[in-house]
């Protein structure tokens, strides 16, 4: 059933392509598309790797279509109900996250328009949202979501298109190819850094923040070393106390107007004597020269660097798992789907 992959996780990192290709090409539908073009404000609740997702959506949609977004986690919204206005969107692989149908049952009683985003058909979020999207992620056995966060991206950035008009349907059809192209990315050198580690650290800036967050739960949640992400600019408001010679800095840098500002970041973390392991993209030849390990994605649209950067943190976790000797696909004290508040 692994398809002779030794874990369901690395099935389902590989399976990517495929599951994002898949959740694209089912597109949007009349209803859910209306929902979206008449929305002049968007909040999203969601808990764990979806609020991740959820945050990657707010970068994007705030920056390239201008409308303004909000991000909830579930378990805060229920009792700490910020003023709602226009749409809410619940964003859940299981559809079951107790705490983010709570917050859609909030978002229901105050008279929005609700969207569920979900890998589960038919499940409690689809009953209760007025409309749902459903990704083609397939089922999902792994407890690290992996192709259901790339999924669920596919969905949400198909929302950040349809709101600017098609501008970027180009990076999206070719997306799958990339995330493809990065499966095959060697991180061998990062994993033997990252599980000789107490700590490691997530660093990037604007949707790179939200990847780097998702990052270290990652890291966390199947090799049990403690991971921590950052926006980095913040690292030096405290935690570069804890910067030693023992604890990798992973920094996503890639070209535009906040490269000049983390390669800065990097020579600072770099003076602290933390390793860096940057990834950034093949051809830059400036970032290689400074830091420890430089792990290249493709040189793509920025939506597509989000995704491929995503997927060598999940490989990274992976291997660092593995090399831990982690039970990969069913970390402790961890379930599929958390079902009580
Ligand atoms: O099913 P959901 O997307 O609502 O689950 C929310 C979180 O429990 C989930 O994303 C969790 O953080 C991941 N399994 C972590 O990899």
């Amino acid at each position: 059933r692994k398809g002779g992959f030794p874990h369901y996780m690395l099935k389902e990192i590989y399976e990517q392509p495929q599951s994002f290709y898949e959740t694209l090409r089912a597109g949007v539908d009349e209803r859910v598309r209306n929902l979206v073009m008449e929305a002049d404000e968007i909040t999203l609740v969601a808990c764990g790797t979806s609020y991740h997702t959820a945050l990657v959506f707010k970068y994007l949609a705030e920056s390239l279509c201008g409308i303004p977004v909000r991000v909830e986690m579930g378990s805060e919204f229920k009792y700490f109900t910020p003023p709602l206005h226009g749409l809410v969107i619940a964003v859940s692989q299981s559809g079951e996250t107790a705490d983010t149908i709570a917050a859609l049952k909030m978002a229901k009683a105050r008279n929005c328009p609700t969207l569920a985003i979900t890998n589960m058909q038919g499940s409690t979020v689809t009953r209760i949202a007025d409309e749902t999207m459903l990704m083609r992620a397939g089922p999902e056995i792994g407890v690290a979501a992996t192709k259901s966060y790339t999924a669920q991206l596919a969905a949400l950035m198909q929302i950040v298109n349809l709101r600017c008009e098609g501008a970027f349907d180009d990076a999206l059809s070719h997306a799958h190819l990339a995330i493809g192209d990065v499966l095959l990315q060697d991180v061998h050198e990062a994993v033997t850094l990252c599980s000789k580690a107490k700590h490691v650290f997530f660093v990037g800036r604007g949707p790179f923040y939200a990847v780097a967050l998702e990052g270290a739960l990652k890291m966390k949640e199947i090799s049990y070393v403690h991971a921590e992400g950052y926006a980095a600019g913040e690292l030096k408001h405290g935690p570069f106390a804890l910067l030693t010679p023992e604890t990798p800095v992973v920094a996503i840098c890639t070209p535009g107007p906040t490269y000049g500002v983390m390669v800065s970041n990097i020579k600072e973390m770099k003076a602290r004597r933390a390793p860096i392991i940057a990834i950034g993209v093949a051809g830059d030849t400036e970032l290689p020269e400074i830091v420890d390990i430089f792990i290249p994605i493709p040189d793509t649209h920025l939506l597509v660097q989000v995704l491929t950067a995503s997927v060598v943190l999940q490989l990274l976790a992976y291997h660092t798992a593995c090399a831990l000797e982690r039970d990969v696909d069913k970390p402790r004290n961890l379930a599929k789907s958390v079902t009580v508040e």
